[in-house]
């Protein structure tokens, strides 16, 4: 049986569509990144994809791996740049998200290993601007992001530009960087590591231009723990203490998918 479709909201702070389930959220996420490619293909004979870790994608990704192997999708022309990576940390370490993405989508599908792009969290430190700086001209010289695949974080942080007191207009421009980790992204993030003392105290992220600058942004949020960062992202003031808030100034190129808790606070 189809599931039932999702509830639209529209407003001015972007698309917002509301499913019973996180499951078919995924879906039509995976089904609408496949036909970006295509599209981007066609166009460009390339698609370059922004993507995102964490719990909330994992379906996506296992959903995009189902239609690469019933020869639906080939990665072969497609460019990836994930959003962040723990700093220090090796990608042989499992927490590493390049351990996630290697697993999850690139070992998977038919994306050659040189157009995965995951920031290095093992460039030594005086050379991390350098890399930073180098990953936003890596983007801007493939011409720009087809789709930016988003998660939000409790605190409504996105990657891992997490709230702080600039003005609206610096943290529109923060470019791709070095970033101390929020208190409750640590926490979050101590689930996976075992402890909170194992969580790495900094992280690389793209910044908010360059995520900002994608052309349609796919932002996915599930379960009541979200509800908060949602609401304050699509019905709050646009604000750097709200990361998602700073997408309401592109708002034309933002789609949400919720689920019905994490969409209760609308
Ligand atoms: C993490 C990542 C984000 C992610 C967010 C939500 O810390 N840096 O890119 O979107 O937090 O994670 P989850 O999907 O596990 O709730």
């Amino acid at each position: 049986m189809p599931a039932p479709a999702p509830r639209r909201l529209d407003s001015a702070a972007g698309t917002v569509y509301i499913y019973d389930e996180p499951g078919p959220a995924c879906r039509d996420a995976a089904d609408q990144i496949v036909a970006c490619i295509h599209r981007a293909v066609a166009a460009r004979g390339r698609a370059n994809l922004g993507l995102a870790t964490g719990g909330t994608p994992i379906p996506v990704y296992r959903r995009l791996v189902d239609r690469h192997r019933a020869g639906e999708c080939s990665f072969a022309p497609v460019h990836t740049f994930n959003l962040d990576e723990f700093y220090p940390m090796s990608p042989c370490d499992p927490q590493s998200y390049r351990a996630y993405m290697h697993q999850r989508l690139f070992a998977p599908v038919d994306l050659p290993a040189n157009q995965a792009h995951v920031l290095d969290g093992t460039v030594p430190e005086a050379a991390v601007a350098e890399h930073c700086a180098q990953f936003d001209r890596w983007i801007a010289e493939a011409g720009g992001l087809d789709l930016q695949l988003l998660g939000i974080g409790r605190n409504g942080h996105i990657g891992f530009n997490e709230p702080s007191e600039l003005s609206v207009a610096e943290a529109l421009a923060l470019p791709t960087r070095r970033v101390p980790l929020h208190p409750m992204t640590t926490a979050d993030a101590a689930r996976d590591f075992g402890s909170t003392e194992s969580v790495p105290l900094t992280a690389l992220t793209v910044g908010v231009a360059p995520i900002l600058a994608a052309r349609t942004i796919l932002v996915l949020a599930f379960g009541a723990r979200k509800a908060e960062a949602v609401a304050g992202s699509l019905r709050g003031p646009i604000t750097a203490a709200c990361p998602g808030s700073l997408l309401q100034t592109v708002a034309d190129r933002v789609v949400w998918l919720l689920d019905e808790p994490a969409a209760a606070g609308l």
